[in-house]
């Protein structure tokens, strides 16, 4: 399973987030909902007209992706949110695909890849969008959810184990490097330790063009002091890592970053996901 999932008798691991096997609940299609948005972005992209044919549709994929890793974020349908267009730094990263030769953007920890399609859907040339995952199998699940193949989309799938990038290498062996003018990292960080989440903001800062206005952004569980924050996600709990706005505005700003360098912008939003109140944070970092 590309390293997404390790069992044991008890627990399940997605990345670093430890899951009780019997407490993974079990699929409830009753959660599926769609803004009238999202349906036409879906219906758009996928080409379905009728509602319940793409409630079929997307049913039937969500029910193979849960299998492959049983995120929440599946189980709740919240793969289905376009989460990059709510980003106060989207008409930015759509302006960058208009107007910077070659732009490209970065999709980390994509999942199906909505939000790149999204991107691509607005105007971001398609050609110049990669979509990262650690695992494959969501990746080729992207297709299968959009109806595409790699030659009918233009955009890049791209397999990749995000924390594991490793600079030394890229700098001789990854066209990537200082190559990516965009990167949007959604629900990622916080599936990793402290120390991993700070070798990724340093992986990201590598990717990232040189020139200003290149831009990483994100949105992640958030807390008022940085440290291990309990979160009670599709009936369970899990432990996790979060920052605070100032400690993740320090760490980008002062140690990935040199400080002044960059402008970091970061806001809490209290989210209800069902009867439970999460503590999210939507964040970036633009390039002075
Ligand atoms: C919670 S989901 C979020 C998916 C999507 N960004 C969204 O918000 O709907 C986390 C995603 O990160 C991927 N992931 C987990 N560990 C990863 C790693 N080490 N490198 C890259 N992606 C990883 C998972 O496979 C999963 O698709």
């Amino acid at each position: 399973m590309d390293g997404t999932v390790i069992h044991d008798n008890s627990t399940t691991l997605l990345a670093d987030v430890a899951f009780q096997t019997a407490s993974i609940p079990t699929i409830d299609t009753s959660l599926y909902s769609l803004s009238s948005e999202e349906s036409t972005f879906f219906k758009a992209q996928i080409g379905i007209d009728n509602d319940e044919d793409l409630k079929g549709h997307i049913l039937d994929v969500q029910a193979k992706a849960y299998k492959i890793a049983p995120y929440p974020c599946i189980h709740g349908f919240v793969f289905l949110r376009l989460n990059i267009s709510s980003y106060s730094v989207y008409e930015h990263i759509l302006k960058l695909g208009r107007e910077r030769p070659d732009a490209v953007l970065l999709d980390l920890g994509c999942c199906f890849g909505v939000d790149a399609r999204k991107a691509a859907a607005d105007g971001f040339p398609a050609k110049n969008v990669i979509a990262s995952d650690i695992s494959n199998e969501f990746l080729e699940l992207s297709h299968e959810l959009f109806r595409t193949t790699p030659t009918s989309y233009p955009g890049c799938l791209l397999p990749g184990d995000a924390p594991a990038i490793d600079l030394s290498s890229l700098k001789s062996l990854n066209p990537l490097h200082g190559r990516i003018s965009a990167i949007s990292a959604t629900r990622l960080f916080h599936l990793f330790t402290e120390d991993k989440q700070v070798h990724l903001a340093r992986a990201l800062a590598g990717l990232l063009s040189a020139q200003p206005g290149s831009v990483i952004c994100g949105y992640q569980i958030g807390t008022l002091e940085k440290g291990m924050v309990t979160a009670n996600i599709s009936g369970s709990e899990h432990r996790l890592f979060a920052h605070s706005p100032k400690t993740w505005s320090s760490l980008w700003d002062g140690e990935v970053f040199e400080k002044g360098s960059v402008k970091v912008e970061t806001e809490l939003v209290e989210v209800a996901i069902r009867e439970v109140q999460l503590l999210m944070m939507e964040w970036s970092v633009v390039r002075l």
